[in-house]
């Protein structure tokens, strides 16, 4: 059994550390990208604070379909370039959004959504899809939070190859 109540406190950099640590613990020996999103949405949910969302989407036939999540029900399709998640997908690079209304072509699946954070997935020259981390809170994502939600990835798609 996973052990949430040893949520991880301190500064952010520790924050990630100690969730990346139990990243790869949660995926070790594990390389069904499925199940392995499934459980990285779970442990980044309930251990990264003021989140409304976190989840997957996957590149099929050359658009994004929504994967494992925790949060509400989302949008399932998201062409490349549109929205956060296919722009950072298109552009190959992490996007941080400190108010998604101001974010031209943001795609409201969550209402309470104010701010954004979309990691690409990219395993060696392919692009696997996109980690992405929706807040309720304007300016919650900084780049600490996205060094540590890059690492987090990095872990799943080293799983991948494991
Ligand atoms: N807001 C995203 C869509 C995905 S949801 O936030 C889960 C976007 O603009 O790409």
């Amino acid at each position: 059994m996973f052990d949430l109540s040893r949520r991880p406190s301190g500064s952010k950099p520790e924050l990630y550390r100690a969730l990346v640590d139990q990243a790869r613990a949660l995926l070790q020996g594990e390389r069904d990208p499925v199940a392995n999103a499934a459980n990285l949405a779970s442990l980044i949910f309930y251990t990264v604070p003021d989140l409304n969302w976190a989840g997957f989407y996957f590149l099929r036939d050359g658009g994004l379909v929504v994967g494992p999540f925790q949060g509400k029900p989302a949008c399932v399709r998201i062409a490349l370039g549109r929205g956060v998640c296919g722009t950072a997908a298109e552009r190959r690079e992490t996007l941080v959004v400190e108010d998604v209304g101001q974010f031209d072509g943001h795609i409201p699946c969550d209402a309470d959504s104010r701010s954004e954070l979309v990691v690409p997935l990219i395993h060696g020259d392919a692009l696997l899809g996109v980690l992405d981390l929706d807040s309720p809170m304007a300016g919650r994502f900084d780049t600490e939070d996205a060094a540590g939600i890059e690492a987090i990835a990095a872990v799943y798609v080293g799983a991948l190859a494991d």
